[in-house]
């Protein structure tokens, strides 16, 4: 049984990640690939409900906290849904992951790189996804597209100056990770992301 293919997405809210997701989606499936779709938070009935904590809470909380509670999630989410769906030969498709974690936590809200980095080891042992996107698009623009479909949760209300912290930590990790982690300018039209998308799913 060959190993399925682990692919995660990544973005700052407003970067078309969930448009994306659903296209890609139907891509792989149009190819026969068994494949699984999850998110992070969530996933499991226990990431689920943390998930609506995290998403929904209004008090303001320690990033070492939180990025606790996001990994005590993704760990139940490895050993219950991705580890096995991997081994069975299916494809994963997982809106955020690990990257999330240094991009919000360390990033967005200050916390340690390296206790990211010891938590990551902790909780996944060696594995990685196997390719991430991640759409980059400026907060300024990204912010502007959320609010335009939704009402914000609360952390798509703080602050701009949150929000560069967050890309440069994406920026970060794609840097010290770029065979894994592509980079899509969001920014374009949504067609021409397509076409990206398309070059590099064939790559994998
Ligand atoms: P979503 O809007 O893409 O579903 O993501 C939910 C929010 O959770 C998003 O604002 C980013 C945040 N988040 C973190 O802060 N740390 C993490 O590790 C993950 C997975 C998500």
């Amino acid at each position: 049984m060959t190993r399925g293919r682990f692919i995660t997405l990544e973005g700052m809210d407003g970067a078309g990640k969930t448009t994306h997701l659903d296209w890609l989606r139907a891509r792989l499936e149009a190819r026969g690939m068994p494949l699984i779709v999850t998110r992070e938070p969530g996933g499991t009935p226990l990431g689920e409900a943390l998930r609506q904590l995290l998403l929904d809470s209004h008090d303001t909380r320690n990033p070492e906290t939180e990025a606790l509670l996001m990994f005590a999630a993704r760990r139940e989410h490895l050993a219950q849904v991705i580890t096995p769906a991997l081994e069975a030969g299916q494809w994963v498709l997982c809106d955020r992951f690990t990257d999330a974690t240094y991009a919000y936590q360390a990033g967005g809200s200050g916390m340690d790189w390296h206790r990211v980095a010891e938590l990551e080891r902790w909780v996944q042992g060696p594995l990685q996804p196997d390719l991430t996107l991640y759409f980059d698009v400026d907060p300024e623009i990204g912010q502007a597209r959320t609010r335009q479909v939704r009402a914000p949760d609360r952390f798509e209300r703080e602050q701009q100056a949150f929000y560069e912290r967050v890309r440069a930590a994406y920026l970060r990790r794609a840097s010290e990770h770029p065979h894994r982690i592509k980079v899509i300018d969001a920014a374009r039209p949504i067609p021409e992301i397509q076409i990206t998308l398309e070059k590099i799913i064939l790559t994998i």
